[in-house]
């Protein structure tokens, strides 16, 4: 069992830490090939692997059909972190859309770097629909790297500004 929440108040000098890790939890939007990544997401409940509530796991029917405007729409949106995940190579129902995503995700990946807002919150991985236990590995990761990096600036500012106006 992954526990992430967990981390952050085991061993005793976690109890005096006056701003614990779970302070912000970081929202992490996860897309999924509905062949691979959306089962070994599904199969990660059954084993009741958890992983944190701040992670919206979002279907596709092929990583090949995610536009660049899907990605940088979840950046302007505010996720911290999105993880695209595809079948393992040469298992891509649509042939070769795994690979037109990596492609993808690679220039977005330059694209976070030169804007200033990190390559690294942009992950793409593959993996199998038995693969449930590397799934939830994978958005471990990817919550640790951005725990690492802060929050978002872009949907930090949209929420100070929209609470300016309220
Ligand atoms: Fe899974 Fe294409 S069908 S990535």
């Amino acid at each position: 069992v992954i526990q992430i929440n967990g981390e952050a108040v085991k061993g005793n000098e976690k109890a005096a830490d006056p701003l614990p890790q779970t302070a912000w939890d970081p929202q992490i939007i996860a897309f999924c090939c509905n062949y691979c990544a959306f089962s070994a997401a599904a199969l990660a409940g059954a084993k009741r692997l958890q992983y944190p509530a701040g992670v919206r796991i979002i279907s596709v029917p092929c990583t090949g059909k995610l536009e660049m405007e899907h990605i940088l729409e979840a950046f302007e949106r505010g996720a911290d972190g999105v993880l695209v995940v595809g079948c393992l190579d040469g298992g891509c129902h649509y042939v070769e859309g795994n690979l037109r995503a990596r492609k993808r995700t690679d220039r977005i990946r330059e694209v976070l770097e030169e804007i200033g807002l990190g390559s690294v919150r942009l992950k793409m991985v593959n993996l199998s629909d038995s693969m449930a236990s590397l799934f939830v590995q994978q958005i471990q990761d990817i919550i640790q790297t951005v725990r690492e990096l802060g929050p978002n600036p872009l949907g930090h500012s949209e929420k100070k500004e929209s609470a300016g106006k309220l």
